[in-house]
């Protein structure tokens, strides 16, 4: 029998913060590591262009996010590390999927309303069918499950749909898919945290690139709650239980032993023992993203070759799907 698929995919769009890490990375790590799966995971640049960007912005991207991948410990000797606009299925697969995605379930897709809001300049239709594409990204190498943040649940509820509706209508070809979410599925913004730390607000992100002088000082001003003792609480004290949430997170303990941890301190000494743990937990990967930084080479071929196995994988499934529909005569 061969191990179950698991896929996910990060958009090259900046510098990845620790929502994108104990929401997804950390996670893409451990299941390498489980051994108990086939991994692909994807830099996802054909997401990205929904964005504003230029050729330059986007080929560093692209280099940084894989040396992102690595430096973070996935190993392409263990998972497929790819790029997702160098598999043509994806792309074709979407158009397909297209077809039989009625408009209004598109509209309805709470980042597609998100960021129309905030990207009136650049209202492409990319913005609306970014989600058809996530689809094909995850259907194509038949995941039972696929680890990502919160803000991704009803995204995955869509790549549901869409298989279900495609098996109904031409027999079994697609797996579907469950969302994985982690201990931490929804970091929020250091500066407000009624919302979630967001690439595109960096003033409330913490980067996994951070020098520990910038940790200490993002943390030391991060909004808090009113009163003084640190427990969690995430309706009554939304900031602190947002930090004791990236401490849990990074040192893998429980809340609880969080709470016990900090209980008698005051918010000053857990943020800056919380900025000790962020600073010392990225150590190690931020040398070894400089040190692949300067091997644009290597990053290259990593690419490539993972791209190289994915289209294996994802072509097969494609002309799959063209015989179930008829189009493959
Ligand atoms: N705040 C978060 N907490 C937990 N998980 C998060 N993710 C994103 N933000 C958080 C997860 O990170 C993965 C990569 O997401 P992406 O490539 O789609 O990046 P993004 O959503 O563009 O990143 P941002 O920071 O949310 O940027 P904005 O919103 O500004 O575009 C996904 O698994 C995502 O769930």
């Amino acid at each position: 029998m061969p191990k179950p698929a698991t896929l996910s995919g990060i958009q090259p769009t900046g510098k990845l913060h620790i929502g994108n890490y104990l929401g997804a990375l950390k996670n893409f790590v451990e299941l390498q590591d489980s051994g108990k799966h086939r991994c692909f995971f994807a830099v996802v640049d054909l997401h990205s262009l929904t964005e504003d960007f230029t050729a330059g912005e986007k080929r560093q991207q692209i280099l940084e996010l894989t040396a992102d991948f690595l430096a973070a410990g996935l190993d392409p000797e263990r998972s497929v590390i790819f790029q997702q606009s160098q598999v043509p299925a994806h792309a074709e697969l979407t158009w397909i999927f297209l077809t039989g995605t009625p408009m209004g379930e598109l509209e309805r897709m709470t980042q597609y309303k998100d960021k129309a809001s905030r990207q009136q300049n650049n209202l492409n239709a990319g913005l609306l069918t970014y989600p058809v594409l996530q689809a094909a990204d995850i259907l194509l190498y038949s995941p039972p499950v696929v680890p990502v943040g919160e803000d991704q649940a009803q995204h995955i509820e869509l790549a549901r749909t869409i298989a279900r509706k495609f098996n109904k209508n031409f027999g079994p070809t697609f797996v579907e898919p469950k969302i994985l979410l982690t201990q931490a599925p929804r970091i929020m913004s250091l500066k407000d945290s009624s919302k979630k730390m967001s690439k595109s607000q960096p003033e409330g992100c913490l980067f996994l690139d951070d020098e520990p002088k910038v940790v200490m000082d993002k943390l030391k001003r991060a909004v808090t709650d009113s009163g003084t003792t640190v427990f969690y609480d995430p309706e009554n004290k939304p900031a602190i239980s947002n930090l004791l949430r990236i401490w849990a997170g990074l040192t893998g303990e429980s809340l609880d032993n969080a709470e016990e941890r900090f209980a008698g301190k005051t918010y000053a000494q857990f943020k800056g023992e919380l900025g000790e743990t962020v600073a010392g937990h990225f150590a190690a990967y931020r040398t070894k993203k400089t040190a692949l930084m300067k091997k644009p080479g290597t990053l290259k071929r990593v690419l490539k070759e993972g791209s190289e196995k994915a289209a294996t994988v994802a072509q097969k499934k494609l002309l799959e799907v063209k015989k179930k529909m008829g189009i493959l005569i």
